[in-house]
């Protein structure tokens, strides 16, 4: 069955905006999982931008389903992971001045490197998500370094415009699904995909669990807001 990991960062995003205590990711991930959430993903940046290491720590002891956390394997995020013991880990790429995470990870240029990072926190019982393009060498890696999962970058597949590079983008993560489950790795997917595009890819056969955040934050905004302004007008009342 098709599982849904629910990314909660832009909560702490919009904490972060006036660095307060609202609203908390922590709670956000309470309720994710009240409407369904199969699993809770957080990235914590280098930069904390949005989740803070205190967000983690909670997380790891509130959520019951599953907590995904994204790093960078770096030594510094090896470090927290070992600590928290997330149910798994999502190594991404990470750069600084990057908006979000743009690519998925190089595993081929630095294998030795990261197959040691696979090797650190399977051994402490963390399992290892690559996250990475659907292309056919880096999956071969991945398989390689023995990490249990890939997570398909499907950002390409969202950012197509036209209808025939949607498809050939689809047909690209498809193929890229099947090789890894051919190799013995389990595939998650996710990146951009919204209430308009995620059904292709949820469609894809051998696919086990699709992280999205930013259009189910963003609804979530919207679909409040009523409730929150007529809470603010009793509110002003004193009721
Ligand atoms: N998967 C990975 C590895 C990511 O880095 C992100 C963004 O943090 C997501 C999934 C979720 O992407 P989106 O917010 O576009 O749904």
């Amino acid at each position: 069955m098709l599982t849904l990991g629910v990314n909660i960062d832009h909560v702490a995003t919009i904490r972060q905006a006036r660095r307060t205590v609202e609203p908390d990711p922590v709670s956000a991930a309470v309720l994710a999982e009240l409407a369904g959430a199969d699993g809770i993903t957080v990235h914590l940046r280098e930069d904390r931008r949005h989740i803070q290491d205190r967000d983690v720590k909670l997380l790891r002891q509130i959520v019951l389903t599953h907590l995904n956390l994204e790093m960078a394997p770096t030594e510094e995020m090896i470090q927290l992971a070992l600590e928290i013991q997330p149910d798994y880990v999502t190594l991404v790429p990470e750069k600084r001045e990057e908006v979000t995470t743009e690519g998925g990870l190089d595993i081929i240029s630095n294998f030795h490197r990261l197959c040691g990072v696979v090797d650190r926190l399977q051994s402490a019982g963390i399992p290892v998500s690559w996250f990475i393009d659907a292309d056919v060498a880096q999956i071969e890696a991945a398989a390689k370094t023995e990490a249990i999962f890939i997570e398909l970058h499907t950002g390409k597949y969202a950012e197509a415009k036209q209808e025939k590079s949607q498809k050939e983008e689809l047909a690209i993560l498809d193929r890229g699904c099947e090789q890894a489950r051919s190799l013995g790795l389990r595939v998650n997917a996710g990146h951009g995909l919204t209430y308009w595009n995620v059904y292709p890819v949820a469609s894809i056969s051998g696919m086990e669990e699709l992280n999205i955040g930013h259009t189910i934050i963003s609804r979530a905004v919207l679909v409040g807001i009523e409730r929150a302004v007529r809470e603010m007008k009793i509110a002003m009342r004193g009721e």
